[in-house]
């Protein structure tokens, strides 16, 4: 069976959705996307997930008027799996010509699919797998703020990781930590939790937001900071967080253990918070169900 997807307008097999080839998104990378998982068909950090498109879209300057929240319910409704991950991508739109220079008024092209995904941190967490990772010179553009869709910087430095063994790769530019691949990062020093200030070089991630409320509201300090790369080596935790993953512990970096290299008490606390917040999302989703009488 194969999935349904959304193409400017339609809903159709994936394998009859189609992009010209003069597609802007195609020649340049000029189009920008997003990914939101859907729990119960309930969206995580949604509206957060819409502002951040919004912020990419007005900082690249494409307009698109377009009700998403309508687009993504049919769209899951036609796929299957209680939980699905939900990609959308919007480019600037097919030109007759491959030129810089875009025209005024172009129509954006816009494409979505979905795919069954687990809820991040399901199940036991003292099962959670810890992740390795190396360190990786950050050779992104200067405006990874935008979730733009060139991403073969991305692309190497996953590969330079896989091909040392590694999971992940930690990015550094000019000696400071940004982010993972497709992740953001934190560290623990001493019961002190510390994450990279969001600036033009770091996307700012909505499970990021999330953990820092999460943190906030049980009490336990964060501090956003420009971190170097040394403090890697004696951190006593290292998290990854995305909204597909969570936020998982790192449990070895260029090959040596993070602390003791395995996951450590301060993500225990965070990833059973994160887990809360899951499990109330879904209860909320059910009691508008009863409310709505569409359960
Ligand atoms: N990536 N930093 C980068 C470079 C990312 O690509 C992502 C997410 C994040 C975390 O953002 P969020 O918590 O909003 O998912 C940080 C998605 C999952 C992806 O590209 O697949």
């Amino acid at each position: 069976m194969q999935p349904i997807v959304y193409l400017n307008g339609q809903f159709v097999p994936m394998n009859q959705a189609e992009v010209p080839v003069m597609d802007r998104g195609f020649l340049f990378g000029d189009a920008v996307y997003e990914v939101i998982p859907f729990f119960n068909g309930v969206g995580f950090r949604l509206e957060q997930h819409l502002q951040r498109l919004q912020y990419s879209l007005d900082a690249v300057g494409i307009t698109l008027d377009l009700d998403l929240k309508a687009l993504f319910e049919q769209l899951l409704a036609l796929n299957p799996g209680p939980h699905q991950a939900v990609y959308l991508q919007v480019s600037r739109g097919v030109m007759p010509q491959r030129t810089l220079r875009y025209g005024e008024n172009l129509q954006p092209s816009v494409f979505a699919y979905s795919y069954p995904i687990r809820m991040a941190l399901e199940g036991a967490l003292d099962q959670v797998a810890g992740v390795t990772a190396v360190t990786v010179t950050d050779q992104r553009w200067g405006r990874c703020d935008i979730k733009a869709t060139g991403l073969l910087a991305n692309v190497l430095a996953l590969r330079d990781a896989q091909q040392q063994g590694a999971q992940e790769a930690l990015l550094v530019r000019q000696g400071y930590l940004t982010e993972g691949a497709s992740c953001n990062l934190f560290l623990v020093e001493r019961g002190h939790v510390y994450t990279p200030l969001m600036d033009t070089h770091t996307l700012a991630g909505t499970t990021r937001s999330l953990l820092l409320e999460l943190l906030q509201a049980a009490g336990i300090d964060c501090t956003e900071q420009p971190i170097a790369e040394q403090r890697l080596q004696q951190a006593d935790e290292v998290w990854i967080s995305s909204s597909t993953r969570g936020v998982l512990p790192v449990t070895q970096v260029n090959g040596q253990p993070v602390s003791t290299g395995v996951p450590g008490p301060l993500w225990l606390r965070v990833a059973q918070l994160f887990q809360q917040f899951e499990q109330q999302m879904l209860v909320k989703n059910e009691k508008n169900d009863d409310e709505t009488g569409t359960a």
